[in-house]
């Protein structure tokens, strides 16, 4: 590793902690504090901490407590959900502490493979400007493969077309990391041949090289602050991967609805492998690309 290159993934803290040993570490996370916490946290972001990641969340917050110096987690509660500037920070920095940010290049190929051979030509057939959102795009490598696909096959068939491309994330800190696009191996796993020279080795690490950074935006969003949602312009192409299943059904019945508002007529929004949007929108309809299901809005 050369000097002024920081390693930028880390293993997080309780995956060096059994989890057995986690109840026993000092101070306690109560039972009725757990609570407290995990409404708090919903309240602000839609995450819904289930009952048996009590000893996760305790993990995720001893890093804060130690930062701050407190001693109790109800110290901690009392501090964080206070009035002050200080805690508004303090908000973010717990956010950053518990999100789960786990993405690489290219997760699930056959979504890229669909924007590139299908969707970004029917697009640009119709328009010439295109706008695409990655939202809850972790440490960016889903933007960065978007931009990726725009570069090298949209582009050269459309050289005239203006493509504006945007990553959001409620996490500052994987947003930090984003626009600083620099990966460790792991990331890459989901790359082809076709795309590796977007990136440089560096000692160990892979950087975005500039044409590709050049092409991408990377903002602090909330998804389910309505108003935030509101302020985002129409987009044609919508990523929202592995986001809605962390929220719970009333969450997510409030933010697709925002999603579709954004999305384009004739614009497509992408979910993950695992997500459905049955009984969440009559607004959209499936489109069937090869081994991937995309939404559509229609076109009026
Ligand atoms: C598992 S990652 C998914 C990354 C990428 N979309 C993918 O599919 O690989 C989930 C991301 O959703 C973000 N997230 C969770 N709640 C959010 C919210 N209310 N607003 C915006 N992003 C949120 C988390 O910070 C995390 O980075």
């Amino acid at each position: 590793m050369s000097a002024g290159w920081t390693v930028l993934q880390f293993t997080p803290p309780e995956a060096f902690v059994p989890f057995a040993e986690v109840g026993r570490l000092e101070p306690p996370l109560r039972w009725h504090t757990f609570l407290r916490f995990r409404e708090f946290i919903y309240q602000v972001s839609g995450i819904y901490i289930a009952d048996n990641r009590r000893h996760f969340l305790k993990v995720r917050l001893l890093r804060r407590l130690e930062v701050l110096g407190l001693s109790s987690f109800e110290e901690y509660h009392a501090y964080v959900t206070d009035v002050t500037p200080a805690a508004a920070r303090e908000r973010q920095e717990l956010l950053n502490a518990i999100v789960v940010t786990d993405t690489h290049f290219f997760r699930s190929p056959e979504h890229f493979a669909a924007l590139a051979r299908h969707i970004l030509p029917e697009l640009a057939r119709k328009r010439e400007q295109l706008r695409l959102w990655s939202a809850g795009c972790a440490t960016g490598e889903e933007a960065y493969s978007l931009a990726m696909v725009v570069h090298r096959h949209l582009l050269p068939a459309y050289p005239g077309i203006a493509v504006n491309i945007v990553g959001t994330d409620i996490s500052s800190e994987a947003i930090a990391q984003a626009r600083q696009g620099r990966y460790l191996l792991p990331s890459l796993h989901g790359m082809t041949e076709e795309y590796r020279h977007y990136v440089q080795e560096h000692f160990g690490e892979y950087a975005v090289v500039p044409e590709i950074r050049d092409l991408v935006d990377f903002f602090v969003h909330n998804l389910v602050d309505e108003e935030s949602l509101r302020s985002v312009a129409p987009v044609d192409v919508l990523f929202c991967r592995n986001v809605l299943l962390y929220f719970t059904p009333e969450v997510r019945k409030r933010v697709v609805p925002g999603l579709v508002e954004v999305l384009q007529p004739g614009g497509y929004l992408f979910v993950g492998e695992v997500e459905t949007l049955t009984g969440l929108t009559g607004a959209l309809q499936l489109v069937h690309f090869p081994r991937a299901l995309v939404y559509q809005k229609p076109d009026t």
